[in-house]
């Protein structure tokens, strides 16, 4: 057994000899960091590597393979299902990684409850006690005599239990506090993250046995973040929302079974994670007062449609370079949209500090919430209120020109089933939807023109 050091890159897992200022895998800047691993040639791991799906591995011709289509199990909520891709597939290997305390272990005691109706689940804790666990149980009401519990951080324990009891589920919480003995880096090193989650791998699809990691990721990554384990398991899903507000936002990053853009709305109540059905409650403020710098709009997650509401802000000043604050979405698309307000529109923004935010700390990435950015930046600035029943959809280019926007039709019919009497829209793309739903479709073909026919 020979020691020998070696450095990995924290973002990606690659590995190198040398310590490397930038990493070749990434290109990410001073993420090498040096760990000591002991190399014995008869790692656990590097036998399971090469045989994963089966003992013996074989070549086939692709079109003899027969395939079974996955199995796939209720996790009791459907805001879950649809993230997994419609339920968690038998025998997968999942991640769910989150910031401390955004609710990683009470989201998965929830889901345990259900699971346990189906199969024994082994809930492998390295974080809490036995005690700890158990209330938190009693508090969400969990209760099933499929639940065990084994308090345990070695992974050979583990792989023996596992072998034992033949769960149907196995949940670890957390893979950081995992660690194989024959590795001497620490709990939460790099190579202790990956060799633990190859060995739960090698166990999950040998033994069919569907298994759910939580992974802690800290915002300055200094423990090993789950980032490596992504490319591992087989889907990743991340529990985000901001510390001060209750709601919490389910995102699938990876899912070899199912789309990644789905997401799944939750409100963390004294009871556990509550599903919130219809998520645009969250996202609106609903005043009944007219309040200037408010604007409307309809974005699609997946295969969900939410309304979101964005806030404008803008102010004298006193800086020579003005500012220029983004919440939600990205600055130099806020950039953009301030110089063709301020080229097509003539607004004088140059005097201004801008200030935009997107209600409920969701961030909104695509361009079809361009016009309602720049009508609430109008509206800021005029100091007149929009009306609140009226909602903007559409992409502005450089030219002040409003483009298609992806999933018209089912934003339409979203926003007109909300109740909401005006779209302001791209005048091409209306056609044959005008007069089809009870919302006023109002078209436009430029940033002027809608402010023109707002008619403020
Ligand atoms: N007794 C309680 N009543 C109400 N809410 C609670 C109670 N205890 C904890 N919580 C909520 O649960 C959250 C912690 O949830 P949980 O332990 O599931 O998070 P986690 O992501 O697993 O955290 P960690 O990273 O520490 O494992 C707390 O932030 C708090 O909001
Ligand atoms: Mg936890």
């Amino acid at each position: 057994m020979a020691s020998n050091t070696v450095f990995f890159c924290k973002e990606c897992g690659y590995e190198s000899a040398k310590w490397l200022g930038k990493c070749p895998g990434c290109n990410s800047w001073n993420s090498f960091v040096e760990e000591k691993i002991n190399k014995k040639s008869s790692s656990k791991s590097s036998k399971g590597y090469s045989s994963t799906f089966s003992n013996v591995s074989t070549v086939k011709k692709l079109n003899d393979i027969v395939v079974t289509k996955e199995i796939r199990l209720d996790t009791g909520y459907d805001e879950l299902n649809r993230v997994f891709g419609g339920g968690i597939v038998e025998g997968s290997l999942n991640l769910i990684g989150g910031e401390p305390g955004i609710g990683k272990s009470t989201l998965i005691m929830q889901v345990c409850s259900k699971l346990a109706k189906v199969g024994a689940v082994l809930y492998i804790s390295g974080e809490e006690s036995e005690t700890q666990v158990k209330l938190r149980a009693d508090r969400l009401k969990v209760s099933s005599d499929n639940i065990l519990f084994y308090n345990e951080t070695n992974i050979d324990s583990i792989e023996d239990k596992i072998e034992e009891i033949s769960p149907k589920f196995c949940i670890v919480d957390s893979i950081q506090t995992m660690y194989d003995e024959e590795i001497s880096s620490t709990p939460g090193s790099i190579s202790q993250v990956k060799e633990v989650t190859a060995r739960l791998m090698y166990q999950a699809k040998r033994k069919k046995i569907t298994t759910i990691v939580i992974g802690h990721v800290t915002k300055d990554g200094v423990i090993a973040g789950p980032r490596i384990l992504e490319h591992m398991v087989d889907t990743v899903i991340y529990i985000e929302g901001e510390r001060f507000l209750s709601h919490r936002i389910v995102r699938g990053v990876k899912n070899r079974f199912g789309s990644t853009n789905e997401i799944g709305i939750f409100d963390m109540k004294d009871e556990g994670m509550v599903e919130v059905k219809n998520m645009s409650d969250i996202f609106l403020t609903k005043s009944d007062k007219n309040l200037p710098g408010t604007a409307i709009v309809a974005t699609v997650e997946g295969t969900s449609t939410i309304l979101m509401e964005v806030q404008a802000l803008t102010t004298h000043s006193y800086y020579n370079m003005p500012r220029r604050v983004a919440n939600g979405i990205d600055i130099n698309r806020l950039n953009m949209l301030i110089a063709v307000l301020e080229k097509r529109c003539k607004l004088s923004l140059s005097t201004q500090d801008i200030y935009v935010n997107v209600i409920g700390g969701m961030r909104v990435d695509e361009p079809a919430v361009d016009l309602s950015i720049a009508m609430a930046i109008y509206s800021s600035y005029k100091n007149i209120a929009i009306d609140p029943q009226t909602v903007f959809l559409g992409e502005i280019g450089l030219t002040g020109e409003i483009r298609n926007i992806t999933n018209f039709e089912k934003r339409i019919k979203e926003i007109s089933k909300l109740g909401y009497n005006k779209i302001y829209t791209n005048k091409k793309q209306i056609g044959s939807l005008k007069g089809k739903v009870e919302a006023e479709l109002i078209g436009v073909s430029s940033i002027d023109e809608a402010i023109n026919k707002i008619g403020y």
